[in-house]
């Protein structure tokens, strides 16, 4: 067991529906404490960036346009094992596959309007972090 920080979106499909306290919620009901966050608005160029592992998959252009279609809420999350009971929380990335009780089970619109971002391991985490905050952002 060991505290770790992952990175956090509540996704443009979320947001438009005005589901950023509730999401926050399921996170701060699990035990994540937030210790990072903005609202912000990605442009194509950043979107490119963030999502470049996904770049060569035939969702790639459609999932770009999508997260610039609105804001997103960028967090960082902190916890016991936070990645992984981060993962667990917001369930699989197609919402019909997601278990009963969580964020994408619940909220989720489509497999790509999916409502949450979560970083998949320890070393994306840092890198997803990074890409959004600046230390002095990050309460510690
Ligand atoms: O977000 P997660 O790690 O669960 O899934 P991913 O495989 O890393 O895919 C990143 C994002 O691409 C997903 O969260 C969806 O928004 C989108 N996606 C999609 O639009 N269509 C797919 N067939 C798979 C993913
Ligand atoms: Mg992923």
């Amino acid at each position: 067991m060991s505290i770790e920080r992952t990175l956090s979106i509540i996704k443009p499909d979320a947001t438009r529906r005005n589901l950023i306290g509730k999401i926050i919620a399921r996170f701060e009901d699990a035990g994540l404490r937030i210790v990072g966050q903005k609202q912000l608005q990605l442009t194509r160029k950043q979107a490119e960036k963030f999502y470049f592992v996904h770049a060569e998959k035939s969702f790639f252009n459609n999932l770009c346009e999508f997260i610039i279609s609105g804001s997103i809420v960028v967090q960082v999350l902190e916890g016991e094992n936070a990645i992984s009971l981060n993962r667990k929380i917001i369930g699989a990335t197609d919402p019909s596959n997601a278990i009963p009780g969580t964020i994408r089970a619940d909220f989720a619109e489509s497999v790509e309007a999916n409502s949450v971002h979560g970083s998949d391991s320890p070393e994306n985490a840092t890198n997803e972090i990074a890409f959004f905050f600046a230390q002095i952002e990050i309460i510690n």
